[in-house]
């Protein structure tokens, strides 16, 4: 992995996804805003969590902000992809993106590694990690790349301090 103590972060997936939720979350308790709304454009946020110092770049998932993610890619140590397990309909436009991010230049040719959190496990309709991985093909897609998936509930937290010691570990 890399030698230094700072990591950019990509922030990606679709609107209302969950993305700044998970962001406010990993931040210090009296950091946090009480309120979250959608994204416009993109967010930059500064925050130190187990020992590492990350610059996370919040993007908006609104179809007409999607072409701003490209610009980010060369940049970033690290990408959190948030899926709403509960979407099932929008799974497709995920994978789509996801695949578009993939052949990117700036992406296909990094070992990046790659955290997705199969969020708003909490709904009664959302699909397990497991589902959202096969329906994702995410075996099949990222073949040369770390990448790890799991639950989450960004409400409570639940689940994002897992996913997150797995990619601090894996920038280390
Ligand atoms: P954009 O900025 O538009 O791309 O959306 P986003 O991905 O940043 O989503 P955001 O964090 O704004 O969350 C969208 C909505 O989902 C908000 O109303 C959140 O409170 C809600 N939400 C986020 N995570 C969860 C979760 O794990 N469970 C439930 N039930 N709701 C969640
Ligand atoms: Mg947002």
């Amino acid at each position: 992995g890399f030698k230094k103590k700072e990591a950019n972060l990509l922030v990606i997936g679709l609107d209302n996804s969950g993305k700044t939720t998970i962001i406010d979350q990993l931040k210090p308790e009296d950091k946090r805003s009480r309120d979250v709304a959608p994204t416009v454009g993109f967010t930059v946020d500064r925050f130190k969590n187990n020992s590492l110092q990350f610059t996370a770049f919040d993007m908006s998932g609104q179809g007409r902000y999607r072409n701003l993610w490209e610009h980010y890619f060369k940049n970033c140590d690290g990408i959190i992809f948030v899926l709403d397990s509960s979407d099932k309909l929008r799974m497709a436009v995920a994978k789509d993106e996801l695949d578009q991010a993939l052949k990117h230049e700036d992406i296909m040719k990094r070992r990046i590694p790659i955290l997705f959190f199969a969020n708003k496990m909490d709904l009664r309709e959302s699909m397990t990690s497991v589902r959202c991985s096969m329906v994702m093909e995410l075996e099949k897609s990222i073949r040369d790349k770390p990448w790890h998936i799991c639950s989450s509930n960004a409400k409570t937290g639940e689940g994002l301090h897992e996913g997150f010691e797995w990619l601090t570990d894996t920038l280390k």
